[in-house]
């Protein structure tokens, strides 16, 4: 068959469509890069500098059975899931990463030319999610501080809402959206997801509510706090409703068992993970100190482990290369959405102290 015919094939919604532009990977960067790869200081992805768990690396050195499917009904993972969450396992359900997991959701709400409603600037996962059920998109942009107008939300509500997604923080901007405006779109009867990727460096949850309201959703990882990135293990907290349904449209092997185990492993460490969750925060809270200083820049303050910055005098790529050229990667957007933004990863102390100084050398070069 020729190409074209293959094309013809394909669902006309997705022909044209161009994927994720996800945070390069390690091999993508030492392919390019000018500098050996184990001196690079990977800010761009909201990693955990300090890695896992080692007992994580122990337990997985053990495991033999990697012969043998896992559970496809997930009983040790959601029970393990159950304690540290706080609610019952029949509340959870859990996931290749929470980015699976938000696939999921949309294919359970989402019928081609049903309406989403999203916030940005933000996790652009929710709008690659929604493109791929065909739904649309209804943006609601967020306010000059990058809160949630809540009353243009509800305003945009129409027959053909089927979900409201709200990343909190919000990603990337590190904003947290108060609880009362959570509760105004919970009490429009909408389903709603709180993306709670961050929650651990920021201490707030929604999840108690998820027992009162049939339209709430949750989602988490350990991505970020245990350092699992790699891993892909997240899960969301859910109406039993919600959860059942879930765990019927899932692919039933799509959580390992070497997953179950770096949960088991890391749940155990939680103090000696936390401790680490500390240090990146104070970490945090001192990079917005230090870039407040550098008058160009405007840092916005923030509760997950990373910051954001407008770039008030040159361009963002501008900075994203000067940093690149000192083996230093971030993130950075100039498009129609953010005009020159920047977004700095939380590191160890000596990072901060190596990217204040870069964008110090940065700008002695431009003057
Ligand atoms: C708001 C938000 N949700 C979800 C994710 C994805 O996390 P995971 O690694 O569990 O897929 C991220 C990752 O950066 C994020 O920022």
């Amino acid at each position: 068959m020729s190409k074209n015919g293959i094309v013809k094939l394909i669902r006309p919604d997705l022909v044209n469509i161009t994927g994720y532009t996800a945070s390069k990977s390690p091999e993508e960067v030492a392919a390019t890069a000018r500098f050996p790869i184990n001196g690079i200081i990977k800010l761009d992805a909201n990693e955990n500098p300090y890695g896992c768990s080692p007992k994580v690396l122990e337990a997985l050195s053990k495991y033999d059975s990697f012969n043998i499917y896992p559970d496809a009904g997930q009983r040790e993972l959601r029970k393990l899931l159950e304690g540290y969450a706080g609610v019952g396992a029949e509340h959870i359900v859990a996931s290749s990463g929470s980015d699976q997991m938000i696939g999921l959701i949309m294919q359970l709400f989402v019928s081609p030319g049903d309406e989403v409603i999203n916030f940005p600037p933000t996790f652009d996962i929710f709008r690659f999610a929604v493109t791929l059920c065909n739904g649309k998109v209804v943006d609601v942009p967020r306010d000059e501080n990058y809160d949630v107008d809540i009353a243009a939300a509800k305003k945009a509500i129409t027959k053909k809402t089927k979900l409201i997604v709200l990343a909190n923080p919000n990603n990337p901007t590190g904003n947290p959206t108060p609880q009362p405006d959570i509760l105004e779109l919970l009490d429009t009867g909408v389903p709603v997801l709180a993306d709670e990727a961050y929650v651990e460096f920021c201490g707030e949850t929604v999840t108690p509510l998820v027992k009162e309201y049939k339209n709430l959703m949750v989602l988490r990882t350990f991505s970020k706090w245990a350092g699992l990135a790699s891993f892909r293990i997240g899960y969301g907290i859910f109406p039993p409703e919600i959860a059942d349904y879930l765990m019927n449209i899932k692919m039933p092997y799509s959580v390992s068992a070497a997953s179950t185990i770096a949960v088991r492993e890391s749940l155990k460490d939680r103090d000696f993970l936390m401790d680490r969750v500390k240090k990146i925060v104070a970490e945090r809270d001192r990079l917005y100190e230090e870039l407040k200083k550098i008058e160009w820049l405007k840092p916005f303050p923030s509760k997950a482990n990373f910051i954001f910055c407008h770039v008030l005098n040159g361009t963002a790529r501008q900075i994203y290369e000067g940093l690149m050229d000192r083996s230093i990667i971030i993130r950075y957007a100039d498009n129609h959405v953010m005009k020159d933004f920047i977004r700095i990863g939380a590191g160890k102390p000596e990072h901060t102290d190596i990217v204040i100084k870069a964008i110090r050398e940065i700008e002695a070069e431009r003057a």
